[in-house]
């Protein structure tokens, strides 16, 4: 396979060396529309260092890369920055090829990779402990749940190269292993949809990462993710008080922005409907936006997924949501996204719920009571329309777009 699967250089004796999964379309509940890819990097440092392996399914990929450089057992040192499976779950398997002299994780990856692989031979290490590699060195950070407990980053100083693990990273399946290769508008949508689908829930732990990078005080010119493409050529500036030379990437400027859940004018209508009774109220409730300027989303869960959802929700300000009551219940689709949602846990959004039924109205008691534990701030009770909405209940539905509208548009 060597002669197929190979490396793609990344720096001056830095090595990607993962593996690229085409077909992938669920990650735990996420759908990934474009595959993804499972970075893995190798250092032709004295120590000769692998940083992070793959999913299990590819570790022939892995070794058949790394063998394209460096015949696999030179390999001295493997550090597991993430113990996820799409990350260790080859571990074993390449510590069996390898035999590495050692294998370093977090304190808490050392754990983890015991309790989930039944690995004893990794060593744990300090956060912000170096590890020498003769005529380079790393140093390792702890980045506690982004993803896991055990999430951790390594900064080769020798290259101010990042590997940033999950962070920074995006489900993109593709041979361009740079950002500046791929068209700005994938890169957006992919980046956010991963943040919003992997990260917002953890977007307290997310700014302390950041802050903590940045306390680190070391240029990033590179930043080497755990799936998708590699960031680099980023416009420099000058730091202030510094007198040297910074890297500025967007991707970090996009972080911070998410993280502290920066809210604007657009509003996501989030409906499912039986007899178009539902979504004709969704209509109304998209003109009563539109005409008060806010920015309208209408999602109807007939043709959305929960991760689409959640990406439209990233930095939207408004969410409203509506149901049919089908046997007592609201639509399972509309259960589906909200648990979801839920769990992803956006702050501050604005919003309202609206519904038909023909003989009683639990689908919006119900929508209602999903947007409360959210801590949606809603603008008025609900609208229901029975059977078919009157030309009052539209206007109902119209004046709820309307005042979630005053809230959020600019
Ligand atoms: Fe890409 Fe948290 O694993």
């Amino acid at each position: 396979m060597k002669d197929v699967f190979k490396s793609t250089q990344i720096a001056d004796k830095v090595h990607w060396v993962g593996a690229i999964d085409w077909p992938v379309r669920d990650f735990h509940g996420y759908r990934t529309t474009r595959g993804s890819t499972y970075n893995a990097y190798l250092i032709l440092a004295e120590k000769v260092t692998l940083i992070d392996t793959v999913k299990a399914p590819f570790v022939d990929e892995l070794l058949a890369r790394i063998a394209s450089v460096i015949q696999p057992d030179r390999i001295d040192y493997i550090i597991c920055n993430h113990a996820e499976p799409d990350h260790a779950g080859s571990l074993a398997k390449v510590i069996e090829a390898v035999k590495p002299q050692a294998v370093f994780a977090s304190k808490m990856g050392a754990r983890a990779l015991q309790q989930l692989y039944r690995l004893d031979c990794v060593q744990a290490v300090a956060d912000g402990q170096e590890i020498p590699l003769g005529d380079m060195r790393l140093t390792c950070a702890e980045t506690r749940m982004c993803h896991w407990p055990d999430s951790m980053v390594t900064y080769l100083h020798d290259r101010q190269l990042l590997f940033s693990q999950d962070i920074f990273g995006m489900h993109l399946a593709g041979y361009e292993r740079f950002a500046d290769q791929v068209a700005p508008r994938v890169l957006d949508e992919e980046a956010a949809k991963y943040y919003a689908n992997i990260l917002l829930p953890l977007s307290g732990f997310v700014a302390k990462a950041l802050d903590k990078l940045s306390a680190m005080d070391v240029p990033l010119s590179i930043i080497a993710p755990d799936h998708g493409p590699i960031w680099r050529d980023e416009p420099r500036r000058e730091a202030p008080n510094r007198g040297k030379s910074r890297s500025e990437h967007r991707i970090v400027a996009s972080y911070a922005r998410w993280a502290r859940q920066e809210r604007t004018d657009k509003a996501v209508v989030v409906y499912d409907t039986m007899w178009k009774s539902t979504d004709l109220m969704a209509r109304a409730v998209g003109e009563g936006l539109a005409a008060g300027g806010a920015r309208a989303r209408l999602l109807p869960m007939s043709g959305s997924h929960r991760s689409d959802v959640a990406t439209e929700i990233l930095d939207a300000g408004g969410l409203i949501v509506g149901s049919p009551t089908i046997n007592g219940q609201m639509f399972p689709s509309l259960a589906d996204v909200l648990s979801y949602l839920t769990g992803l846990g956006p702050k501050g959004l604005v919003g309202g719920v609206f519904g038909s039924s023909g003989w009683s109205k639990e689908a919006t008691k119900q929508l209602q009571a999903a947007m409360e534990q959210m801590e949606v701030e809603l603008v008025g009770p609900p609208v229901n329309a029975t059977y078919l909405p009157t030309d009052k209940d539209l206007g109902d539905c119209y004046k709820l777009g309307l005042d979630v509208a005053a809230r959020i548009a600019r």
